[in-house]
């Protein structure tokens, strides 16, 4: 089994609020990015990596070359990011045949905010989605109870949570489904958050659906200052236990 990586590296961290985009920020030795790149990096499976990034990026060309050498097969490619998340996404997958990459081929999209992902979720992606006509996503059953407002800082109503789930990354889709479904929401007029909403969408006409499969806790993304000293603690740990 073969895939391509496609990772959305564009964004300015406004939430972060740090001096670099906080894929760029320090975290257990490396940068952000570095950390959510490598499980793919080390992986024969993964022939290329398409890195999407803002045109005035400055680190990413000082660490590609670094990153290069720690590649097992992936051949990294860099293509410029878009306005949203999913522009950037689209750039990256208009990439992918050529690279030899054909629409039943698997596209994994993860998220340089994420780089908590481990290994083993993405041989669980593989194998329990590797015989499904489009694709799915990890994700997290939601454990909090929770509210809806009334727009005025009032509890409109409790929200049953039993069929709700957290989207995370990787999205793992064959690249005709994820390509078709992004040019459909482009066509709509709808800018789809994550990679599972535009295929949401183009199946509606029947097509079948994303699988949810369920992700670490771990596998956090990060937005917010809080959220790089969390990452770090779950770093340190793998790597104290030898498994990072
Ligand atoms: N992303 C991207 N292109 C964009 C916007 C976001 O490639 N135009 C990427 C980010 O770099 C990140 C991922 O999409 O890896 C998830 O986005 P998010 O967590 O929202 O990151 P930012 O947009 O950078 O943060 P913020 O929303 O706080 O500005
Ligand atoms: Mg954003």
């Amino acid at each position: 089994m073969r895939y391509a990586l496609v990772m959305p590296a564009a964004g300015r961290g406004t939430r972060f609020a740090g001096e670099l985009p906080k894929q760029y920020a320090r975290l257990a030795g490396r940068s952000v990015i570095e950390w959510s790149l490598q499980p793919f990096l080390a992986d024969p499976r993964c022939v290329v990596a398409v890195v999407a990034v803002a045109s005035h990026d400055e680190r990413w060309p000082v660490l590609t070359p670094n990153l290069h050498s720690r590649s097992a097969g992936a051949r990294l490619v860099t293509v410029l990011g878009g306005e949203q998340r999913c522009h950037s996404v689209h750039n990256a997958i208009a990439q992918l045949s050529q690279h030899g990459l054909g629409d039943d081929d698997w596209v994994l999209v993860h998220d340089a905010a994420r780089p908590c992902v481990s290994g083993e979720e993405i041989d669980q992606l593989l194998a329990l989605l590797a015989s499904h006509p489009l694709g799915g996503l990890l994700a997290l059953r939601v454990t909090d109870t929770i509210k809806r407002d009334d727009g005025h800082g009032g509890v409109a109503e409790t929200v049953p949570r039993g069929p709700l789930w957290r989207a995370l990354t990787p999205q793992m889709f064959r690249l005709g489904v994820l390509r078709d479904a992004l040019d459909a929401a482009f066509a709509a007029a709808t800018l789809p958050t994550d990679e599972a909403q535009a295929v949401e969408l183009w199946t509606q006409a029947g097509r079948g659906r994303p699988q949810l499969l369920e992700g670490s806790p771990d596998n956090l993304k990060i937005t917010s200052r809080r959220d790089l000293a969390l990452a770090e603690a779950i770093l340190q740990r793998r790597l104290a236990r030898g498994a990072a």
